[in-house]
């Protein structure tokens, strides 16, 4: 069973992947209901945390039920990396995980996210200061490389490890392909052949049933899954998974009545997290999914998504049961 430093997960866990306002504490924690075995913070700035600024300071909160959970900070300069470090700690993750693969012209100008895999030896310098800076398991998330004339990620996975990092999550694409094209696994799996790998591998890009679940574990060998868009809006995709896993037969979609209670604990967590405006206000962007396939749901939506006063939303959850309560999903 693959293993996070002392964090012993299940065969091929399924690991929530950091994505910048959407995995934050609400979700995750629907999530890991629903089967996430490893969830994700979104990227936080280093450069943000040791300013103490209050955009990046609010992404650390996490919560007991969520473990075990990491936070992922982002930057390229080694002392505001190691202050993070820091600072992260105090919020007692179970896991300190580094971006090394956002590809926005923002970060990578700056040399941080993917921008690093232009520079193999400031990462490897960055990744072995942070390792031993703090006495929780460092994970490195990054993609195949800069560009496809520049994928070394079987040698920059293994100078990684050698530096100490307890996993390594690898999305399938380069910098310049940013989300087009088709994840490409194999140079993933050969990170996982490499002998002097002992360090767990996980996979990312493009999963998005459980099938392709499936052949990431058994064609390509990897030790885990980690899953982004497809869990949008979608928190029992990990259940799917495993339910695949187990029986080989797909779930049930979720009933109408399991859709409108998630949305209805998305909102109150939002709310008791954030407070009522932006418990609100930020809930919205996920309605579409939960309800997505609706025929004339629109004067619902509009509800949902242009109410300020939660109560009002709540009202339009209890009246979409009552109107759609035996739509059928498919
Ligand atoms: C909306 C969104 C936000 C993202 N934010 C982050 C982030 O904060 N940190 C990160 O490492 N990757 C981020 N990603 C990339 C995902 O973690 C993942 O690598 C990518 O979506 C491919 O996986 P998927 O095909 O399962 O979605 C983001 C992706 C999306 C779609």
């Amino acid at each position: 069973m693959p293993k996070i430093g002392n964090i012993e997960l299940p065969d091929f866990p399924l690991l929530l992947a950091p994505m910048e306002d959407v995995s934050d504490p609400p979700f995750r924690a629907l999530c890991k209901e629903q089967g996430a075995d490893v969830v994700y913070t979104e990227f936080i700035s280093s450069e943000g945390l040791i300013r103490d600024a209050a955009k990046s300071v609010i992404k650390l909160d996490i919560y007991e039920k969520e473990r075990p959970v990491g936070i992922q900070i982002f930057g390229a300069e080694l002392d505001s990396m190691l202050q993070a470090v820091d600072i992260v700690e105090k919020s007692n993750p179970d896991i300190i995980d580094i971006n090394f693969g956002c590809p926005v012209k923002k970060v990578v100008s700056k040399n941080a996210g993917a921008g690093i895999l232009r520079d193999i030896p400031l990462m490897v310098k960055l990744t072995e200061e942070m390792v031993k800076r703090t006495h929780l398991p460092v994970t490195v998330k990054t993609r195949l490389g800069w560009d496809s004339d520049s994928i070394k990620i079987v040698e920059v996975a293994e100078r990684l490890q050698d530096v100490g990092i307890e996993a390594i999550a690898i999305h399938g694409r380069t910098r310049v392909q940013m989300y087009k094209g088709e994840a490409n696994w194999k140079p993933i799996a050969e990170v996982k052949n490499n002998q002097r790998m002992h360090i767990p591998v996980f996979g990312n890009g493009d999963v998005d049933t459980p099938e392709a679940a499936m052949r990431m574990r058994d064609e390509y060998g990897l030790d885990g899954a980690m899953i982004g868009r497809a869990s949008i809006g979608n928190p029992w995709f990990f259940k799917e998974v495993k339910h695949y896993f187990k029986m080989g037969t797909h779930l049930a979609p979720p009933t109408m009545e399991e859709r409108v209670e998630a949305a209805r604990r998305h909102l109150q967590m939002a709310i008791d997290w954030k407070g009522e405006k932006l418990g609100v206000f930020e809930t919205r962007r996920h309605y579409t999914n939960y309800f997505k396939g609706i025929p004339h749901f629109k004067e619902y939506r509009m509800k949902m998504v242009t109410s300020d006063d939660s109560s009002d939303v709540f009202a339009a959850f209890d009246e979409v049961l009552e109107k759609f309560g035996d739509f059928q999903f498919v």
